[in-house]
């Protein structure tokens, strides 16, 4: 087990021209919003001077309808970044213990740290978070659990038996949070995002997203999933106003568009295979990924990535250097388009090139 100090590592800027630059750092779609989505927000641009409505139930109703769940076991905020904090702030205080993977999503710790709480992170096993060490670091302090399935920088997912062996061997006083911001790309016959593992309990709760998929992340529309009597405590914690006009009004749009969220979907499968098969021809070893990203790592150590990470941002492509999430020796990138994911294979097939000389 480790304490854990969340500073972000610098990533520079990109070169050449900025009309060719290429963001594949942040894990946002390619695809952009559906168009039902951009007419949502051309709509509203009338009312601008009107505050959106506090409880979100135009958005909470057309999540509940979607996705079969009760509408007062819903939350939406300002991404769910801002859901999860309200959590830790709920239920985490000075001293107590947010419990987590080694190379979890770094939120965990900045959150774990702004409260003056104790990150502790429980070691994996093949960059893969491990319900054994997580159960086993448990102490009388730890108040929250955060798994992020798939996971963020990793792409590895949990299978759903797993998840519910977490949820089974959890004291009924620890929040457990499944971060599930990936769902939409998760394929694996054994993942499920984790809903129905919300039932029958007080302290299990589901945060999605529309910032992926759905590619509304400008917008910062979050919801979660979680026993109504949890719900309640966060709806009193979050800001009126957290989830702004055109953001509710393009994730009511957005959820409606159900074609473009298959196309998306299956485009980024369908490329995130091809590229995981490009770039270990190439002799780089990529993680299983079940999400919009690929976590690649490098021959040579730090040396091989940062080298990588340089020859792509020379040529205007940036990806993400996970130092701080001690993968040194790792890049994460987005899956973007065909198009894109070529302009990555054949920078990268230089990068190899280029050590080999
Ligand atoms: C695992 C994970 N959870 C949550 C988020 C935050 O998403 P949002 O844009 O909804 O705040 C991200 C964003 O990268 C993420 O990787």
């Amino acid at each position: 087990m480790h304490e854990a100090s969340a500073t972000v590592v610098p990533q520079g800027k990109p070169g050449g021209d900025p009309a060719n630059w290429l963001r594949l750092n942040a894990n946002e779609s390619s695809y952009g919003a559906s168009s039902e989505a951009r007419k949502a927000v051309a709509d509203m641009a009338n009312t601008l001077e009107r505050y959106p409505d506090p409880s979100s139930i135009a958005l909470r109703t057309a999540i509940a309808t979607h996705f079969g769940l009760p509408i007062d076991e819903l939350i939406c905020g300002n991404g769910s970044e801002a859901v999860v904090e309200t959590i830790a702030r709920c239920y985490a205080r000075p001293g107590d213990e947010i419990l987590f993977g080694r190379y979890s999503f770094i939120q965990y710790k900045i959150f774990a740290e702004r409260l003056g709480a104790t990150a502790v992170l429980a070691e994996e096993t093949g960059f893969r978070t491990d319900i054994d060490t997580l159960l086993a670091a448990v102490t009388e302090r730890t108040k929250i659990v955060f798994i992020a399935n798939p996971n963020n920088p990793t792409a590895t997912h949990v299978p759903a038996k797993e998840l519910r062996r977490l949820r089974d061997g959890l004291r009924k006083d620890i929040v457990l949070v499944i971060d599930s911001a990936y769902a939409e790309f998760a394929n694996a016959g054994d993942y499920s995002a984790g809903h129905e593992l919300v039932a029958g309990t007080q302290n299990v709760i589901v945060a999605r997203t529309f910032s992926k998929a759905y590619g509304l992340a400008a917008l910062r529309v979050g919801w979660a999933h979680g026993p109504a009597s949890l719900i309640r405590v966060l709806n009193r914690m979050k800001q009126i106003g957290n989830v702004n006009v055109l953001g509710q009004a393009a994730a009511i749009a957005a959820l409606g568009a159900v074609e473009h969220l298959a196309d998306v979907v299956a485009k980024t499968i369908t490329t995130r295979r091809r590229t995981t098969g490009a770039l270990t021809a190439l002799g780089l070893d990529v993680l299983p990924s079940q999400g919009n990203f690929l976590c690649v790592r490098f021959p040579h150590g730090v040396s091989g990535s940062r080298s990588a990470f340089d020859q792509l941002m020379a040529k205007g492509i940036m990806v993400r250097k996970i130092e701080d999430y001690g993968l040194p020796e790792f890049l994460r990138i987005s899956i973007g388009t065909d198009a894109e994911m070529d302009r990555v294979i054949a920078a990268l097939s230089d990068y190899v090139q280029s050590t080999a000389a």
